[in-house]
């Protein structure tokens, strides 16, 4: 379907835990493994904890790692220029790219526009939430001008009790995403760590559950923006019922307002809908 141009993804947040490396290493299995691309992992944190999932699991001819601490936290235009070097050349010889940041603040919005899709793993309890879209609100920039990378939310670490998304619900997001389909609580993370990948190994039902993440994260890739709304199909590609477009900025919302939309009144209902999706 997609892929026919080389994909370039961010995932990231400041937030210690969210499960960064776990999906991106696990997302870049499914990419080599399942859907054949030629893929490279980026690993610019000095635990090289997803890095080191990659290379010590069984391997995958289409799948390798790099790890490349230390490069971007410099906070100037040097580490910035390096990074962007860095992330460049390791596309270019990969149809699929995976890049696993913690964000900081010197980091700056400005690194996005090497990217297609920005993922931000977080957790459905309040708190991180608050601190999730506290990120938003730093990479608003960056998320908002021409060309910028699509955001797609992605609900990980999610338990039985917070499926119908009402602290999700019950916040305003200051910038529009998509949502990716949640990715529950699970043992099967930390047991194949650094063995195997979910998409290969794990237990039927959470496999099942990840590819469907995988799947609407390939689909991301292919939605064309100005299609989002609530109710949207995407023109490029069918939408999966697993993701939904949640909160779309109007053309004319000023650019300081606290953003909110009209379809932000719809989640309860689309979540409502769909109760099975867990
Ligand atoms: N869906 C999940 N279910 C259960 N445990 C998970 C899940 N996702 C991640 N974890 C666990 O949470 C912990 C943190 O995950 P991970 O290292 O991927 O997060 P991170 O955001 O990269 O953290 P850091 O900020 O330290 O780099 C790990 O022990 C991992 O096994
Ligand atoms: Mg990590």
């Amino acid at each position: 379907m997609l892929l026919s141009k080389k994909l370039k993804i961010l995932v990231t947040n400041q937030k210690g835990g969210v499960g960064k490396s776990s999906l991106s290493a696990n997302l870049a299995a499914y990419f080599a493994i399942e859907k054949d691309q030629q893929t490279v992992l980026v690993d610019f944190d000095r635990q090289a904890t997803s890095s080191q999932w990659v290379v010590h699991a069984k391997p995958h001819p289409k799948l390798r790692a790099e790890s490349v601490s230390q490069v971007i936290h410099g906070g100037n235009r040097l580490s910035l220029f390096t990074a962007r070097s860095t992330i460049r050349d390791a596309a270019s010889k990969a149809d699929v790219l995976i890049t696993d940041i913690t964000w900081s603040p010197v980091i700056g919005p400005d690194i996005l526009d090497v990217f297609d899709l920005v993922l931000i793993p977080t957790s459905l309890s309040e708190l991180e939430l608050l601190s999730t879209i506290g990120l938003l609100r730093d990479l608003r920039m960056g998320l908002t001008k021409a060309g910028a990378p699509k955001l797609v939310l992605c609900p990980n670490k999610v338990h039985p009790f917070q499926r119908k998304f009402n602290a999700m619900a019950a916040q305003r997001f200051p910038v529009p995403f998509l949502l990716a389909p949640p990715i529950t609580q699970s043992k099967e993370f930390e047991v194949h760590y650094q063995k195997d990948f979910i998409i290969r190994a794990g237990e039927p039902e959470v496999q099942g559950k990840f590819r469907q993440f995988c799947q609407a994260i390939e689909q991301a890739a292919s939605f064309v923006p100005n299609t989002l709304s609530a109710n949207a199909r995407p023109a490029s590609a069918p939408a999966t019922e697993a993701m939904r477009v949640l909160h779309e900025r109007t053309q004319n919302a000023p650019a300081n307002s606290p953003v909110v939309q009209p379809a932000v009144e719809q989640i309860p209902s689309i979540i409502r809908a769909k109760p099975a999706s867990f």
